[in-house]
């Protein structure tokens, strides 16, 4: 047992009442989008769904997960502020089948009948890469009326590729399930047609390439539902079904079966023990962030609260003190991590990518705890090479091959996303706090230089600057961005696997670390050309 660490956190102070009620504020908007998601596609819906004798998405899924398991939901929030209905008619997450941690992807038939809108699509494209990039089952509970027909034009091209993805999955060695619990028609057949295994429930599940209507259209044979695609048919006659059920908890029943069949191993490390609790009360950790992004707090009070026992070592902390490296672990995983404590300059930047070399050697998975409002600008640190310096990062960051769980806490400007392992570097896993804002940069300073660029066009071309048009710009696009920096803005685009309370920070980065360990961790061989 190592001594407590120097938290300077005082939770009757005025300062941490304030960010925790402004964390609260925006974590109630956050439960309040949820319940919109949990509600489906409403009352109507939801009874009549109930009156046909079946169960609700999340009670299918219930069902699934072994008892008392926790399930990860995924990307919940996916199409906020988009037409599309909120969660895309759709539930994806991680719940542990028979002692076995899987993908599952769970179609909403009581939202515009489990159809998929782009959001939808895109959910399920990024749990499919969760699995391929985890090794892990997926299994697929389906009853969806196929492509939202009037969006088919998002829909179509880039939904192929979810059959696609089903098959480089299972040959890649990772087992697909699939249950059919209702419609599956037209390109959604292809969905049990893709998978390893199918279960189909006698009475509910109807799989054909083309429903009655159209085959009237194109054949003109007056074809009969259960004929043509039903669960019957297909375990006696197709072939598609392996297995039939005889309602939908022996579906399930049957999906645990299969999952534990595979006799499953995970091919990473096991954890080295249990893992202590943080000496740290997580409670502490809703006011820890200013509410304004723009007032700096030490990363540490995070990481302090989050890792086991609350025992950190860093790595070079008298060199480039603005990124915090430093090895823990977490649940008894080890960890590297990295935590912005400030903006990147050279020191931070090298430091940064000697550290995720390090992590890569002793093949150690890496943790990115992102609170960065960029690199430094400016004369001087253009000419101290900070170009350079910021490019060692990203070349370490893009080119490191353990796994890397990504945490917004606050902000996440410019290219501090990208050395920070950010969406487009591939993190295994990006979670973030409510209070998260990310944007090519802040509000101000981009209506900033867009008013700069105008105003020096306007005197090139020897034009007066119109001086309230440009007050009218600034705030124009000051409110836009602000609007399209939020975290709840990012989290309906898949920027990010969703929205989490920063209390349960340990237990969903727990859960993401275990998942990673399902794929081999091994570190990278080779980097980039570090321009020195
Ligand atoms: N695209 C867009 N909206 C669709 C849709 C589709 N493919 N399928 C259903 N919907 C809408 C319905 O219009 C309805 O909307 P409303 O309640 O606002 O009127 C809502 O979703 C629910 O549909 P409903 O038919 O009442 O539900 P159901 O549970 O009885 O049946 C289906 C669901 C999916 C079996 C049935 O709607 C169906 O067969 N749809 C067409 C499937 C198809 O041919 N798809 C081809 C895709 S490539």
């Amino acid at each position: 047992m190592g001594a407590s660490p120097p938290t300077t956190i005082d939770p009757r102070s005025e300062a941490f009442r304030a960010n925790r009620e402004a964390m609260m504020a925006l974590l109630d908007e956050v439960r309040a989008a949820e319940a919109r998601v949990l509600a489906g596609g409403g009352d109507r819906y939801v009874r009549r769904h109930r009156q046909r004798g079946k169960l609700l998405v999340r009670e299918r899924i219930d069902l699934l997960v072994d008892r008392d398991s926790p399930f990860l939901e995924l990307s919940a929030l996916a199409g906020w502020g988009t037409d599309d209905p909120l969660g895309g008619a759709m539930v994806t997450g991680i719940g542990q089948i028979a002692g076995v941690e899987c993908v599952i992807s769970a179609n909403d038939p009581t939202v515009k009948g489990g159809t998929s809108s782009p959001t939808t699509i895109a959910k399920s494209l990024r749990a499919q890469e969760i699995a391929l990039r985890n090794r892990l089952p997926v299994v697929n509970l389906t009853e969806s009326g196929g492509a939202d027909l009037p969006k088919q034009a998002d829909v179509f091209v880039p939904g192929g590729a979810t059959f696609k993805n089903l098959t480089r999955l299972s040959a890649a060695g990772i087992p697909t399930v699939t249950l059919v619990f209702g419609s599956s028609t037209a390109g959604g057949a292809y969905v049990p047609g893709m998978s390893d295994y199918t279960v189909f429930v006698e009475g509910g599940a109807k799989v054909f390439l083309g429903g009655p209507p159209l085959v009237k259209m194109a054949i003109d044979e007056d074809a009969d539902e259960e004929q043509l695609g039903g669960a019957e048919m297909h375990a006696r006659v197709s072939g598609l079904a392996d297995f039939l059920a005889a309602n939908e908890h022996d579906a399930l029943r049957l999906g645990r079966t299969i999952v534990r069949r595979l006799g499953w191993r995970k091919a990473g490390p096991p954890p080295r023990g249990p893992g202590a609790p943080p000496r740290l009360d997580p409670e502490e950790l809703l006011g820890v962030a200013p509410a304004d992004v723009r007032i700096p707090f030490d990363a540490r009070e995070v990481l302090w609260r989050v890792v086991d026992d609350s025992n950190f070592d860093e790595f070079k902390p008298l060199y480039g003190s603005q990124l915090v490296c430093g090895w823990a672990e977490l649940w008894g995983y080890p960890i590297g991590i990295l935590a912005n404590n400030g903006i990147l300059f050279s020191e931070e930047s090298q430091k940064g990518a000697q550290f995720i070399q390090l992590c890569n050697r002793s093949d150690t998975p890496l943790l990115f705890v992102q609170n960065v409002t960029g690199f430094m600008v400016g004369t001087r640190y253009e000419r101290g090479g900070i170009i350079k310096h910021g490019s060692m990062l990203i070349n370490a960051v893009s080119n490191s091959r353990v796994p890397h769980l990504t945490l917004m806490i606050g902000a996440s400007y410019g290219a501090g996303n990208y050395g920070m392992s950010g969406r487009a570097y591939d993190p295994r896993f990006v979670f973030s706090w409510p209070n998260h804002r990310s944007a090519v940069m802040g509000p101000k300073q981009l209506a900033g230089v867009m008013s700069i660029v105008q105003r020096a066009a306007a005197t090139r071309a020897g034009r007066d600057y119109d001086e309230d048009a440009d007050r009218t710009m600034r705030a124009a696009i000051e409110d836009q961005i602000e609007r399209e920096s939020t975290a709840l803005f990012a989290t309906g685009r898949l920027w990010d696997d969703g929205i989490i309370d920063p209390r349960d920070t340990r237990t969903v980065l727990g859960i993401a670390l275990s998942v990673t360990h399902s794929a081999p961790v091994q570190g990278a061989e080779a980097f980039g050309v570090f321009r020195m």
